[in-house]
């Protein structure tokens, strides 16, 4: 287990927002679109309190190194335990796909990641067997889906997708454009040809975009959203350690961190909760 250090606010951190003895989920991704995971988690568990940072900084994570990824995910996860964390959920698919069983080994809060329990809820629904992943080029390059899936089931048939251009057009708010829609069916296509009878989501942003997937892979294909998934699984974990669910503080203000505060993650922001959030500034690095 390492040592947890004190990570370096930059001078916007509000320090009249730390209380001790306040202890939270923390969750964390590369920028906002993590957001959809704080969401559901919010819905699902709307009494306990929140501590999400997004690396807008540093996004996007799903074209760097694993060796770059796990760099910046252990300096997140020792910023999130220094803000009260008791639970980590990593909210993003690139770092989960290269970095989780390494925080899991060297932070002693129990870690959730969005792959696991997409993995568990596609198997659920499959009656084919047939099973599409979608993600950016970190995490299918990682072939983190294709094995656990295949450990799971070994009959199991997975086809894999990197759509890199998915996360900048979420980013951009095209989530209704006929370029959007194009590349979508470009994307969507071999998964399609395929016979997939499930799809699994596996990206942060992608949740925003399900309204034009579903139609364009098949409105009978069970689309997973990782989001989601991960929310029942916390749930279900607090259910089953009542220790946990009583340490956790109820009540309160949920707090959103970023690295970099900019318009277009404001906006991200805006239309993942429906409402303006406080984007709050701190710095991680040097930790
Ligand atoms: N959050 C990332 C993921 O779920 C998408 C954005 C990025 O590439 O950083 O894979």
């Amino acid at each position: 287990m390492t040592q947890v250090h004190f990570a370096r606010a930059s001078s916007s951190y509000p320090k009249n927002k730390i209380r001790r003895h306040t202890f939270v989920i923390g969750i964390f991704d590369s920028g906002v679109g993590g957001m959809t995971v704080a969401k559901a988690v919010e819905q699902l568990l709307p009494e306990k309190r929140l501590v999400y940072f997004g690396d807008l900084a540093r996004t996007p994570y799903g074209s760097k190194s694993p060796e770059t990824i796990c760099k910046y995910a252990r300096q997140i996860t020792e910023f999130l335990l220094n803000r009260g964390a008791k639970i980590i959920v990593i909210a993003c698919n690139s770092a989960a796909s290269v970095a989780s069983d390494l925080l899991a080994a060297e932070f002693p809060v129990p870690v959730f990641e969005v792959i696991t329990p997409a993995i568990e809820k596609a198997l659920a629904v499959t009656a084919s067997n047939r099973i599409g992943v979608i993600g950016t080029r970190a995490t299918i390059k990682s072939n983190i889906y294709e094995a656990k899936i295949r450990q799971a089931r070994r009959d199991a048939v997975v086809i894999s997708q990197p759509c890199p251009l998915l996360v900048p057009l979420v980013e951009e708010g095209w989530l209704d454009k006929r370029e959007t829609k194009m590349i979508l069916r470009r994307y969507l296509h071999p998964l399609k040809h395929k016979g997939v009878d499930t799809l699994v989501l596996g990206c942060t942003h992608y949740p925003l975009l399900k309204h034009l997937i579903s139609p364009r892979i098949g409105n009978q294909v069970n689309v997973i959203d990782s989001s989601t998934a991960v929310a029942d699984m916390v749930k279900k974990y607090l259910q089953n350690h009542p220790e946990m669910d009583k340490a956790l503080s109820n009540g309160g203000e949920n707090l959103y961190y970023v690295s970099d505060v900019t318009d277009a993650a404001r906006a991200t922001a805006q239309r993942i909760f429906g409402r303006n959030l406080d984007l709050i500034q701190v710095d991680v690095e040097g930790n």
